[in-house]
C-alpha cells in the first residue's frame, strides 16, 4: 500500500464551486491553489477534483471532449499542474477524476467514430451494425444515440444520451456487432485510456478516482468479472511505470475494486453497502430519535472488511457531488456526531466540499449542467460574509449556480471562530485520528454494537461510542478505561461492567490491557 494513504483524509472538491479568481462567476484552479492552505489547517492531506478536462458539460465535466486538455473556465494544464506542485510542496496529495466509460458526443473520437467511411474510430464506441437495430437490455447499457450519424448503427450510451460508450469489449459475445474484450478495437480502447493516465501522472497528479469503474466491460456476470479481469490488465501496465499511483473507484462493491487493483472504493447511494442507512434514509441511525437501523450496513462492511484486508481500503464518504448533502436529515449537532463516526472507522474518510460548515442542500433548484436533483448539493462554497459569499467577485447574475439563499447560512470565516463550529470540531476530530495509531486506516475493527449506542473497538486499544439519541444510553461493557481520548457533548462513563453514553454524544476511550 502507498504510504502516504495510509494517513489519508480526503476533502472532494467540485471545481466549479469551489472559489472563482477571475471573476467569471465559476471556479478555477487558481482559487483551488489559493485555499490549499484552508484545506490543509481543517486536516485534510489529499484532494479529488471532480473532472476538469475540456468538455460541453451536458453532465458537469462527466462528458469529456478532449482529455489531454483543461477546460478554459478553469485555467490551462499549466495552472493544473502548479495546483499539483504546490500542493505537494504542502505535503498534500491531489487525485483527478478519470471518465473512461465514455466521452462526450463532441469528442473527436466519436466525431470520426460517426463516420460512414471506417477508420480508426469506428470500434472506439459500441455500434450495432444498423440503425434499426438497437442495443436494449444490456447489462452497462442505459440507452442508444440512433438516426442521428451518417453511420448506419445505433451508438451505445453509458448513462446520459450525451455520453456514448466506449468499447472495451464484451464478456459474452452475443451478436456480429459485439467485440470480444481481447479484439483489436477493445484493446485499442484500453491503450487509449491507459495513455491519458499515464499522461496525467506524467504532468504530477498522484492519481485517480475513476468514474462508473463497475461497468466497462459490458454484459458482464454477475461478479462483474470480466471488468475486474480488464482493470487488473490495465494496472500491470499503469503500475509498471507508476508504482505510486492510487486509484479510487466508482464501483460500490469493495471485494470486487480490491480484487480488481484499486486502492480503495467508496461505499455509495448505490450498490449492496447501505451506505444511506447512515445518514440519508428517512430514519437515517444519525438521528435523535433513534429509530435507525445498521443491521445490514454493518452485516455488508464486515464482509467486505474481512475479504479486503491487507488489499485496499473501503472510502466511507460523507457525501458526493451525485448525493442530497448529509445536512439534508441531519443538523449541525448530528453532523458532528458523523464526522466523529467517519473519521474513526478504518479505510478512508472522504469529505464532500462544504459539509465541513454544515452547507445546506438547496431543494427544488434549476438543473444546472446535467445536475437535476444534484444540483442542490453543487452550490457555492461559502467562504465568509461579503458580496456572493466570497466565492467570486462576478455579479450574483453570473454565478454558476446562485448561492444560499438564506440569510443564516454558515460560512468559513464565522465558522473559524466560533469554538463550537462544526468546522472547529471536525478539525479536533481530525487532529484525533492523525495523532492516534488505533484509529488510523490500517488498524483492527470490532463491532461490539450497532444499535443505540453505536459501539466498535479500533486496534484492540481504543473504543468509539456514540450515541446519536437524545437520551442517555446504557449497556453492558467489561472493558476498563484508561484515558479518554475524544469526547464530545457529554461523552461516556465506563465503569462496574456498563457503559453510559450521553444523549448526542461520542467518546474514543482508550483502554487498559
Ligand atoms: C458518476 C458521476 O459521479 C456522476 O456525476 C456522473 O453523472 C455519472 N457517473 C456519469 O459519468
Amino acid at each position: 500500500m502507498k504510504d502516504w494513504l495510509k494517513t489519508a483524509v480526503f476533502y472532494e472538491i467540485y471545481p466549479q464551486s469551489f472559489k472563482d479568481t477571475n471573476a467569471d462567476g465559476i471556479g478555477d484552479f487558481n482559487g483551488i491553489i489559493e485555499k490549499l492552505d484552508y484545506i490543509k489547517s481543517v486536516g485534510f492531506n489529499a484532494i479529488w477534483l471532480n473532472p476538469c478536462y475540456k468538455s460541453p458539460f451536458n453532465d458537469a465535466g462527466y462528458d469529456v471532449t478532449d482529455y489531454y486538455t483543461v477546460a478554459e473556465r478553469y485555467g490551462t494544464n499549466e495552472d493544473l499542474k502548479r495546483l499539483f506542485y504546490e500542493a505537494h510542496t504542502r505535503g498534500m496529495h491531489i487525485i483527478l477524476d478519470l471518465v473512461p466509460g465514455h466521452t462526450s458526443l463532441e469528442c473527436e473520437w466519436f466525431i470520426q467514430s460517426q463516420k460512414a467511411t471506417p477508420n480508426e474510430y469506428s470500434g472506439r464506441y459500441i455500434w450495432t451494425d444498423s440503425v434499426w437495430t438497437d442495443v436494449t437490455g444490456i447489462s452497462g447499457i442505459t440507452g442508444s444515440y440512433r438516426g442521428l450519424s451518417e453511420r448506419d448503427g445505433s451508438c451505445a450510451v453509458n448513462f446520459f444520451t450525451c455520453q456514448p460508450a466506449l468499447n472495451y469489449g464484451f464478456a459474452k459475445v452475443t451478436e456480429p456487432w459485439q467485440s470480444s474484450m481481447d479484439s483489436p478495437e477493445a484493446l485499442q480502447t484500453r491503450t487509449a485510456m491507459i495513455d491519458v493516465i499515464k499522461f496525467w501522472i506524467g504532468m504530477g497528479c498522484d492519481g485517480f478516482r475513476v468514474d462508473m469503474a463497475g461497468s466497462l466491460v459490458k454484459n458482464d456476470d454477475e461478479e462483474q468479472s470480466a471488468t475486474v479481469r480488464l482493470w487488473q490488465e490495465i494496472f500491470a501496465e499503469v503500475k509498471k511505470h507508476y508504482p505510486e499511483a492510487v486509484f479510487v473507484s466508482e464501483w460500490g462493491e469493495p471485494d470486487r475494486a480490491l480484487c480488481a487493483g484499486f486502492d480503495m472504493d467508496f461505499l455509495l447511494h448505490f450498490g449492496s453497502s447501505h451506505y444511506m442507512d447512515l445518514f440519508r434514509t428517512d430514519k437515517p441511525y444519525f438521528s435523535y430519535d433513534g429509530r435507525g437501523n445498521l443491521e445490514e450496513f454493518f452485516k455488508s462492511y464486515l464482509e467486505n472488511l474481512k475479504k479486503t484486508m491487507g488489499n485496499g481500503y473501503i472510502c466511507i464518504p460523507s457525501g458526493n457531488h451525485d448525493m442530497e448533502r448529509i445536512s439534508r436529515a441531519l443538523d449541525n449537532e448530528q453532523i458532528k456526531l458523523a464526522f466523529a463516526f467517519l473519521m474513526s472507522m478504518p479505510g478512508i474518510p472522504f469529505v464532500y466540499y462544504g459539509d465541513e460548515i454544515g452547507m445546506k442542500y438547496l431543494k427544488n433548484i434549476a438543473s444546472v449542467e446535467g445536475g437535476y436533483y444534484r444540483t442542490g448539493a453543487r452550490t457555492p462554497m461559502q467562504w465568509d460574509t461579503s458580496s456572493n459569499c466570497g466565492f467570486s467577485a462576478a455579479s450574483p447574475n453570473k454565478l454558476y449556480i446562485a448561492i444560499d439563499p438564506d440569510e443564516g447560512r454558515p460560512t468559513v470565516e464565522e465558522q473559524m471562530l466560533d469554538d463550537t463550529s462544526v468546522l472547529n470540531e471536525l478539525k479536533r476530530i481530525i487532529t484525533v485520528r492523525h495523532s492516534c495509531k488505533e484509529l488510523g486506516s490500517d488498524s483492527d475493527f470490532e463491532l461490539i454494537s450497532c444499535g443505540y449506542p453505536l459501539l466498535y473497538r479500533r486496534g484492540k486499544k481504543v473504543l468509539v461510542a456514540i450515541n446519536p439519541t437524545q437520551e442517555e444510553k446504557t449497556v453492558e461493557c467489561s472493558a476498563i478505561a484508561s484515558e479518554i481520548i475524544y469526547s464530545y457533548n457529554g461523552g461516556a462513563v465506563l465503569e462496574d461492567g456498563k457503559i453510559t453514553v450521553k444523549p448526542a454524544s461520542v467518546a474514543y476511550i482508550r483502554l487498559e490491557n
